[in-house]
């Protein structure tokens, strides 16, 4: 079989990083959600209280652990589960608008799909990332499902959260995301979009399986 990579991109909680590591197993290739490296640098910006992006990123070490999921290390610390609380969250969008974070970050994400054999989960992977992916996913479902999906998430990490807050916070981050002047969230000509408001997991999961293989051969 063909090695391929696979890029997935999408607004908040429509599924991505979920679906992307359940091909990624079907298929034994690497899984990379890029949300959680722009998360890990914007904890460093909250702890630094700094607006020199430029020096932030170069005092930054983060190291991606792929290895039944993946970790994330920033400056030899695991900032996993740190990273998806509701400060980063709140701030996330507007760190990852900055030039300096982008460039720092697209290159080792470029690193990390080098030999192919990557699913990557982002906003920019298809249009920016990985432009030449074989298989490129546009992921979207209805504002009201992917609230609901994250105030679950959100109480199974034990993140306290309310669902207008959720609803306001999604739509807030995909207009900023939508909007940026450096690599917007867009569907990329060649990418497939997927609806999965009403489908399952496993439904989606199908769906990316199956035009997977057809790369493959
Ligand atoms: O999981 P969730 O949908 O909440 O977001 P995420 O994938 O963890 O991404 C968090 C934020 O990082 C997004 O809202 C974007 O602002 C930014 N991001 C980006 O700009 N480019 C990417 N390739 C991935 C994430
Ligand atoms: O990565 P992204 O922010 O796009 O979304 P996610 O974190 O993978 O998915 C958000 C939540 O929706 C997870 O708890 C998934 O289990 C759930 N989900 C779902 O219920 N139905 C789907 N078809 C896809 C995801």
């Amino acid at each position: 079989m063909k090695k391929i990579n696979i890029a997935i991109d999408g607004p908040a909680a429509a599924g991505k990083s979920t679906i992307a590591k359940l091909v990624a197993q079907q298929f034994n290739m690497i899984y990379v959600d890029t949300g959680a490296m722009y998360r890990a640098i914007t904890l460093y910006y909250i702890e630094q209280e700094s607006e020199d992006f430029d020096r932030l990123v170069k005092e930054i070490d983060l190291k991606i652990v792929l290895d039944n999921g993946q970790r994330v290390i920033l400056n030899g610390k695991d900032v996993s589960e740190r990273i998806r609380e509701n400060d980063v969250t709140e701030k996330v969008s507007y760190v990852a608008s900055k030039e300096s974070v982008r460039t720092f970050l697209v290159e080792q994400q470029q690193k990390l799909a080098d030999e192919k054999n990557v699913v990557m989960d982002g906003r920019d992977i298809g249009t920016t990332v990985l432009p030449d992916a074989e298989l490129k996913i546009y992921m979207i479902a209805s504002v009201e499902e992917r609230a609901v999906r994250r105030l679950k998430d959100n109480e199974l990490r034990g993140i306290e959260s309310d669902l207008e807050f959720l609803k306001v916070d999604i739509e807030r981050r995909d207009q900023y995301d939508m909007n940026r002047d450096i690599s917007p969230l867009v569907k990329a000509e060649d990418a497939i979009s997927i609806d999965t408001t009403g489908l399952t997991i496993e439904e989606v999961t199908n769906q990316i399986t199956e035009l997977a293989k057809d790369k493959m051969v």
